[in-house]
């Protein structure tokens, strides 16, 4: 949830470190802070964005340092409970990604022996702890610090008089960049991008040594090698691009995401345990979670296979994990629920599949199988290009355990997403900008559709919104329908067209505004609309591509017109690795 970056090299450290953070703001952005070593440990830390405030910390001198921007965990986003934190001698810095479970009885421990907390974090502990270890060797501090730590962290150490910072992960995400006689680290390699291409994902379990002098990692006591993987993101697709929002730039690459995973999967030998199963479980959250369940109306109509989807953070709840297969969809590779509902697959022997659009990320490893979404860097915290890319990769094993049942419309599939984005749509965010509360509505692949659409609406222009299947309204949301509560209706030709058609009409009949998207000249669609937005023409493919562009823009401009902060809307994170 939160970010951590760190530098070891021949330049200052604290302008480094702070570009670095600007890029893992996206992970959290309620407050942020570095800690640099000269002759001592300096530490700096506010509250808010680092984006609006950090212009003085640049001058802060010092070859090596750590820094965070946070995501409130414990204790409220103010500069006492943003890290860096000390030690009792301030000679021992610590930034931490992920949550100690046991803080509270190691806290009231290291209270009883004398140390000082400054606080109320959970992180807190970790320097204290160390610094009851620490006799010249921080790696060994840290060592044998962390089988103390209960819960999941991504650590980044320096201390007074040590020329190494000291890096260790365990369910939380670390990456090391090998830079031009510089070591660094981060939560994601997206900050690295402008230091170096060469990275090293660390393993659970590892404590890496970074110096000028190099880098060394141990697990469990022992030296090991970890392979060092070239990154193919490139710094442009980290930028905006003279684009006013990253979400914008995400949702107009979305032509060129469809076609070039669709390319790369092209390449790609489906794994024998799709080829062979009997059923599929897919396990995801949010926006992933909708991408699997649209998928699921697909594969079990094309592939006769039957396909059961779960909230990754209710599937341990479950006593069985269903199907043969259990596939875990997850953009960033990192979500902590996803990745437990993985481990619970693994725990009762089934396959698993991961999709995912990080290499190197957690999921991969935990996998027997990995697919890759070719989504490129995703900054914004709505995900958009990676629902269309997860939508891709469905798509493309749909048809392929189909026999190219799909396969004329995959091949349009960017052209109807193009379509799309020419929309305008100014009358429809006249609608919505206005509502206090808002409903989308479909049936079957357009439900999963009016759930992502309702989600992109609430989490980015603060409107309540919830996605229905079109059939469950009249019992019991009805009631909420009146004419300040406008309902985004997808509504595309096919078999559901008829009911749809009604339901729209029952709507509209208690004064509902009615925001329809369909295609032009179906029976009177466009007459019962108080908006109408024509979907192009096409099969169910196109439709359903071009609806969740739609649905994405429809979000987008209604947060502009509203002045919201729509790359970081308040109180959420890109990356959610806390369960
Ligand atoms: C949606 O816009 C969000 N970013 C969120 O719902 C996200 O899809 C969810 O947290 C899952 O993330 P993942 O795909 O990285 O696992």
């Amino acid at each position: 949830m939160c970010g951590i970056f760190g530098y070891c090299g021949q330049r200052r450290a604290a302008p480094i470190i702070i570009e670095g953070l600007k890029r893992l703001e996206y992970r959290g952005y309620d407050s942020f802070g570095i800690a640099v070593m000269d002759q001592g440990i300096t530490v700096r830390k506010k509250q808010g964005k680092i984006s609006l405030g950090a212009s003085d910390l640049s001058r802060v001198k010092g070859k090596m340092g750590i820094g965070h921007t946070r995501w409130a965990t414990h204790g409220e986003p103010n500069n006492q409970n943003a890290h860096p934190h000390l030690d009792c001698h301030d000679s021992i810095a610590v930034v931490h990604n992920g949550i100690i479970e046991n803080y509270a009885g190691l806290k009231r421990e290291l209270q009883a022996r004398g140390h000082g907390f400054r606080s109320e974090t959970d992180t807190e502990v970790i320097p204290h702890l160390i610094e009851e270890e620490f006799k010249g060797d921080l790696a060994a501090a840290v060592s044998a610090v962390l089988p103390r730590l209960e819960g999941s962290y991504a650590l980044l150490v320096i201390a007074t008089g040590c020329g190494e910072m000291v890096a260790a992960r365990k369910r939380s995400p670390l990456v090391i960049g090998i830079g031009d006689r510089a070591c660094l680290a981060a939560s994601d390699v997206t900050p690295l991008l402008e230091h170096t291409e060469r990275v090293i994902y660390l393993e659970d379990g590892d404590i890496a040594s970074l110096s000028t002098g190099g880098i060394e990692i141990r697990h469990q006591g022992t030296r090991v090698k970890r392979p060092v993987q070239k990154i193919d993101w490139s710094l442009a697709e980290v930028k905006k691009g003279g684009f006013a929002h990253y979400m914008l730039k995400e949702i107009y690459e979305q032509p060129e995401v469809f076609s070039s995973t669709m390319r790369a999967l092209k390449e790609e030998e489906i794994p024998d345990i799709l080829q062979d199963t009997g059923g599929v479980t897919l396990v995801a959250c949010g926006t992933s979670y909708h991408a699997a369940l649209l998928c699921r109306y697909l594969i079990e109509e094309h592939c006769g296979i039957p396909a059961r989807v779960e909230l990754a953070s209710e599937f341990k709840y479950f006593t069985s994990p269903g199907g043969d297969l259990v596939v875990g969809v997850s953009q960033s590779g990192e979500t902590a629920d996803t990745l437990a509902a993985m481990q619970k697959a693994r725990m009762f022997s089934h396959p698993t599949l991961a999709v995912t659009n990080v290499l190197g990320s957690t999921i991969t490893r935990l996998a027997d199988h990995t697919l890759f979404m070719r989504a490129g860097p995703e900054i914004s915290v709505a995900a958009t290009k990676s629902f269309i890319a997860e939508l891709a990769v469905f798509f493309h094993l749909v048809d392929r355990l189909a026999g190219g049942a799909l396969e004329h419309s995959l091949g349009r599939g960017h052209l109807a997403i193009g379509e799309a984005l020419l929309q305008d749509l100014s009358q429809a965010v006249d609608l919505c900008r206005n509502a206090q509360s808002m409903f989308f509505v479909g049936r079957g692949p357009f439900y999963p559709l009016a759930l992502e659409g309702a989600l992109k609406m609430k989490e980015i222009t603060y409107i309540h919104a919830e996605g229905y299947a079109a059939g469950e309204i009249k019992h019991g949301p009805f009631a909420l329908l009146s004419p300040e509560t406008p309902v985004v209706a997808l509504c595309p030709p096919g078999h559901a067209f008829p009911v749809m058609f009604s339901n729209i009409k029952e709507m509209k009949a208690r004064g509902t505004p009615m925001i329809v998207l369909g295609v032009q000249g179906t029976q009177d669609l466009e007459e019962i609309s108080d908006v109408f937005i024509p979907l192009p023409d096409g099969g169910i493919i196109s439709h359903i591509l071009a609806s969740a562009a739609l649905v994405q823009l429809l979000a987008y401009h209604t947060a502009v017109a509203l002045g919201r902060d729509v790359d970081q809307p308040r109180n959420l994170a890109k990356s959610v690795t806390v369960e």
